[in-house]
């Protein structure tokens, strides 16, 4: 189990920034050298080291809310708890537009913590589990965000997967990336992101980086996407 002063330093002060008014946003993906987050087959456990699996469990353990969207619930059947470092378990909520959650999701499970659904439509909500109910897909992203900070959430992880990273990302609704590297090569597989395509260097999203060598040798890159976000805001 990872001690906070174990970890590089000051990585997590600008979390302190978050408000209900203002949302906190920081997006976590966990992947291989070239960019892979699972195999063709869907597996995609131990890719990260233990030292990223702390990191995640240290973010958690810092947000108010954690989102992944369906994909991932139905893929790996998540728990989205804080287990490998001590804090408080942070709300789960699930993107889930077409209302596809399976009925034993075990994210879902009734343990006193806050459980929220994002739904375009009907469908069977888990017992003590609130929905958050979109009209307009395309507006999901910040749509999510201002609901979640309508009920007092100040720190947000957006978890996974692929698609639901993505879209938060091209909607300029981050604050922080952090992508977790390991030194594997699986060669095919779930890409980590899939971003609205570009034609030329020039316009690839450029953020402010800092990385850090875990201690077994997985390298966290740190980007800062708030200067991504005033160009979003003034295109
Ligand atoms: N390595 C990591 O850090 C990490 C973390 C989490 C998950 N994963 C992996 O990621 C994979 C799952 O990723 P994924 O891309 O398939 O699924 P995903 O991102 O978990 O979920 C995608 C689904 O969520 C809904 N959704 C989310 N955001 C949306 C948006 N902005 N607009 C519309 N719909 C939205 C859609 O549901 P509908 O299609 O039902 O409309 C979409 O198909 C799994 O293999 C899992 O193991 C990896």
């Amino acid at each position: 189990m990872a001690h906070p002063a174990d970890h590089p330093s000051n990585i997590f002060n600008c979390f302190l920034r978050g408000s209900p008014e203002e949302p906190f946003v920081v997006a976590q993906l966990g992947q291989s050298l070239d960019g892979r987050i699972a195999t063709l087959t869907g597996d995609s456990k131990h890719i990260n080291r233990a030292a990223a699996l702390d990191h995640l469990h240290q973010i958690r353990a810092r947000v108010d809310a954690v989102v992944v969207g369906i994909g991932t619930v139905i893929a790996d059947d998540p728990l989205l708890t804080v287990r490998r470092v001590a804090g408080r378990n942070p709300a789960r909520v699930v993107i889930d537009p077409r209302a596809r959650m399976p009925r034993d999701a075990k994210c879902m499970h009734d343990d006193g913590t806050p459980r929220l659904i994002v739904r375009c439509q009907n469908g069977a909500l888990p017992p003590g589990a609130e929905e958050i109910r979109i009209d307009d897909v395309s507006s999901l992203p910040h749509a999510v965000i201002r609901a979640l900070g309508a009920r007092g959430f100040a720190r947000i992880l957006v978890e996974g997967g692929a698609r639901t990273v993505s879209s938060f990302i091209d909607a300029r609704a981050i604050d922080r990336l952090h992508v977790l590297v390991a030194p594997l090569l699986l060669g095919s597989g779930k890409p980590a992101l899939d971003l609205k395509p570009i034609g030329a260097i020039s316009e690839a999203l450029r953020p402010d980086a800092r990385t850090y060598v875990l201690p077994d040798g997985d390298v966290l890159f740190d980007c800062d996407m708030r200067r991504l976000a005033h160009e979003g805001a003034a295109a």
